[in-house]
């Protein structure tokens, strides 16, 4: 079977194949020129993604030397996203495959991240935590089957990524926050100041914004105000931040761990790039004796492979859509996780 996967909910257009299972082509176009507004500006994203998606199309079938017709499954991130982003995306697949009465998969971007373990060798198993940190979402997830995933915990503010991309700002490094911040605070200590992790009521939730609110006055209190912080500092607060982040991730990590009996853990979305964080992770893994799969760097952030690979799951799973789901929005909300 030949899958065909689209991903286009922010600032990657990414297009893969799967051949019999085999990761044949994963296709990835990064709009960088959102660097220079500080951020994703939506209207230039689904423009972008206009541009590059049908010659990036032609391109992944092209040197997987698979024909259009070849194609058996069609999927593409249904959600959540920029709404005009997603649309370039999901409207292509389903335009390709309804005229091709090929089958169509819409897949949730999450689920897509959880599914990007699933693309390495040493697949998770079940049952198992997955940790999701990316840009827009921070879950801790028992993943109990393809089609069972219990949210254990969530964000009640910002996302992990976000924290980075906030942080990073503030401290003058740009956007993507999250690879500025590593890179500033490789080599550092990390006890400069000792950040805050906030409590939360559920046990397994994460809060970032009382994080950056403590990065932020820390710094009016010693500096006041960022452009006035020493260079070698700003490596420091870097390092700092980072440390108290990733320990925010791990600890709810290791206390679902003592909690429920699992047989793999995952790390996967943008912020699972992190080194630290996967270092952590590591650690998490030998002391609890559990099998550690983090995808490699190509998968943790947006890909079209494990929207493929989820579709393809789906697929397996007897679950089907005709081309008259529901519109979007109601679409975005589409998920097994409960
Ligand atoms: O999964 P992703 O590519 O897009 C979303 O679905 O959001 O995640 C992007 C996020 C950004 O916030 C970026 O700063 C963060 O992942 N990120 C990192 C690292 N690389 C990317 N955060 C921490 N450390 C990194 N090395
Ligand atoms: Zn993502």
């Amino acid at each position: 079977m030949n899958v065909l996967g689209i991903e286009s909910s922010c600032d990657e257009t990414s297009v893969a194949i799967i051949s019999d299972d085999k990761l044949v082509a994963n296709l990835i176009s990064s709009q960088d020129f959102h660097e220079k507004y500080g951020g994703v500006v939506p209207e230039l994203s689904s423009r972008a993604h206009l541009q590059i998606l049908l010659p990036l199309v032609k391109k992944a079938l092209a040197g997987a030397n698979i024909s259009s017709d070849q194609i058996d499954l069609v999927c593409a991130t249904a959600g959540p996203g920029l709404i005009g982003a997603l649309l370039v995306g999901l409207s292509f697949a389903k335009g390709f495959a309804y005229s091709a009465k090929k089958i169509f998969i819409p897949v949730n971007h999450i689920e897509g991240h959880i599914y990007s373990g699933f693309l390495m060798n040493d697949k998770p198993e079940f049952p198992y935590l997955c940790l999701v940190v990316s840009g827009g979402h921070t879950l801790l997830l028992l993943v109990e089957s393809d089609t069972e995933i219990k949210k254990l915990g969530t964000t009640i503010d910002d996302a992990a990524g976000e924290a980075f991309d906030k942080i990073s700002k503030l401290l003058g490094f740009g956007y993507p926050g999250g690879p500025k911040i590593q890179e500033a605070a490789l080599n550092q200590r990390t006890d400069y100041k000792d950040f805050p992790i906030a409590q939360c009521k559920n046990e397994y939730d994460f809060s970032f914004s009382g994080l950056k609110t403590s990065v932020l006055r820390f710094i009016q209190k010693e500096y006041g105000e960022a452009s006035k912080i020493p260079a070698d500092h700003l490596q420091l607060i870097a390092a700092s931040f980072q440390y108290s982040a990733v320990r925010a991730l791990t600890t709810k990590v290791e206390k679902a761990l003592q909690n429920y009996d699992v047989s793999s853990i995952s790390l996967v979305g943008g912020v699972a790039a992190n080194k630290m964080l996967r270092e952590e992770f590591q650690k998490l893994s030998v002391r609890y004796n559990k099998k550690m799969v983090v995808p490699s760097l190509e998968f943790c952030g947006d890909n079209g492979a494990m929207i493929a690979y989820r579709g393809l799951r789906l697929h397996q799973n007897g679950i089907k859509y005709g081309f008259d789901f529901n519109a979007f929005p109601s679409l975005a909300d589409h998920t097994f996780i409960r």
